[in-house]
């Protein structure tokens, strides 16, 4: 039964880092999303809306503001229960803190749970989306796909592969990994809302044979997304350096052993050599920022000029993210950018958070935007959640000036109600 959900809508007919505002975003006062059998129908004017669809059963958030669901491009759910862990950089922060979080995932209940738990803070600050790394062990790829299929959600996935430079505990061999991945991608790829991403975690904890194998797997379902790291901190690409001698630089690592192309998602990709860009660009790869996580572990400035050369996604990266909030992550995107002397407009953040990450997994069909045929996945922001956040909203004189005190100061408080294909998910 076709049901109607009302508020002020924004859509985005074209990409606000490549065209003006005034093209790339449409603004209803009055809006309405109109959501049949998990799909958005359409959307408008609500008198429109209503004409097209009369009858049908509405739910009005008054002047509440709907927008895609939040599509978190990069995470590790893995780590939840560890984020916000004090005081390490990325090589002494895996050592210390994340490995031993993930051994515990060998135990399929505390996997179980953990992904449950994940998912649900997702849902609770906005995002109907997120892409995971799990642990080396499968059962942690089956938490997280059965945890997303209980709730309903578009999730993207994969076992993360390492055979060298982890404990004993969490590692796989090149084989394994080969094997692992290949089972559980014919498991779950496609199934209901569940997507299959090959997930070798960074070079430096795999070997040279575990890459190939990878690449192959990856050659053999190239319809796959491959998601790792890359380029996040300086002492990182060092040791990387220093384990592959004979590449030109660390995007090399990846390319030698077939895993850079198309569908490859790279997160962080912080410290680029001019060749990395050529090369990411030339085969059409995406970068993923994780602004919270390049401040919370010091890894530096992401360059958001790189719009303008290649699909950009936006991620919490948590645990390495200090916090499962996009609104929060879309702050310190904005925050980053301004140490680089980038201003990013409140369409852009939106956009990145939505059709950006969505356009990062090849997904823009399916989520990140309000346009007829897409899954309902939607997010209700409430842009008078606190009192500081409505004594500024209220001197605003546009849709941007109303959303923007949300962006910097808002957290799960704002999010007034969640769609997952287009059930609500608070009642
Ligand atoms: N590089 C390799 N593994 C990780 C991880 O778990 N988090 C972050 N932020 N970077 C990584
Ligand atoms: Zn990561």
């Amino acid at each position: 039964m076709t049901q109607l959900i009302l508020g002020q809508v924004l859509t985005f007919p074209g990409d606000p880092f490549a065209v003006p505002l005034t093209q790339a975003a449409h603004h209803e006062v009055h809006g309405a999303i109109a959501v049949d059998d998990g799909r958005i129908l359409g959307s408008g004017p609500v008198d429109e809306v209503r004409a097209a669809h009369p009858g049908a059963a509405e739910v009005d958030h008054g002047d509440a503001l709907i927008l895609p669901g939040f599509v978190d491009a990069h995470m590790h759910y893995p780590q939840t229960a560890m984020i916000a862990s004090w005081g390490k950089r990325l090589i002494d922060w895996l050592n210390t803190y994340t490995f031993p979080e993930e051994a515990r995932f060998s135990d399929p209940a505390y996997a179980a749970g953990i992904a449950g738990r994940t998912l649900d803070l997702a849902l609770a600050h906005g995002s109907t989306t997120v892409t995971s790394f799990c642990t080396i062990h499968p059962t942690s790829v089956d938490a997280l796909f059965e945890a997303a299929a209980a709730r309903g959600m578009a999730v993207w996935g994969g076992k993360t592969c390492m055979d060298r430079n982890a404990p004993d505990d969490l590692r796989d061999t090149a084989q394994s990994a080969y094997d692992d991945s290949r089972a559980l991608l014919s498991r779950w790829h496609g199934a209901g809302r569940a997507n299959y991403v090959i997930t070798p975690r960074f070079s430096p904890t795999s070997t040279p044979e575990q890459l190939s194998a990878l690449g192959a797997l990856w050659a053999e379902h190239p319809d796959c997304l491959m998601q790792t790291h890359l380029s996040e901190q300086v002492d990182e690409i060092a040791w990387v350096r220093d384990l592959f001698p004979d590449a030109r630089d660390y995007l090399d690592t990846y390319e030698a052993h077939g895993l850079l192309g198309a569908n490859g998602l790279y997160g962080h990709a912080i410290h680029l050599m001019a060749r990395e860009v050529d090369r990411l660009a030339e085969v059409g790869a995406a970068v993923v920022h994780c602004p919270t996580s390049n401040t919370f572990i010091g890894s530096g400035l992401f360059d958001m000029s790189l719009t303008a050369r290649m699909r950009v996604g936006l991620a919490t990266d948590t645990g390495g993210g200090s916090s499962f909030s996009m609104l929060r992550t879309m702050a310190a995107a904005y925050e980053v950018a301004q140490l680089r002397g980038q201003a990013l407009h409140p369409a852009q953040l939106l956009w990145l958070a939505t059709e950006g990450s969505a356009r990062a997994l090849r997904a823009e069909d399916r989520i990140g935007t309000l346009a007829p045929g897409s899954d309902a996945d939607l997010v209700v922001l409430d842009l008078a959640s606190t009192p500081a956040i409505t004594q500024r909203s209220t001197r605003a004189g546009d849709i941007w000036e109303a959303v923007f005190p949300t962006i910097m100061m808002g957290d799960d408080r704002a999010v007034a109600q969640v769609y997952v294909a287009g059930r609500a998910v608070r009642s």
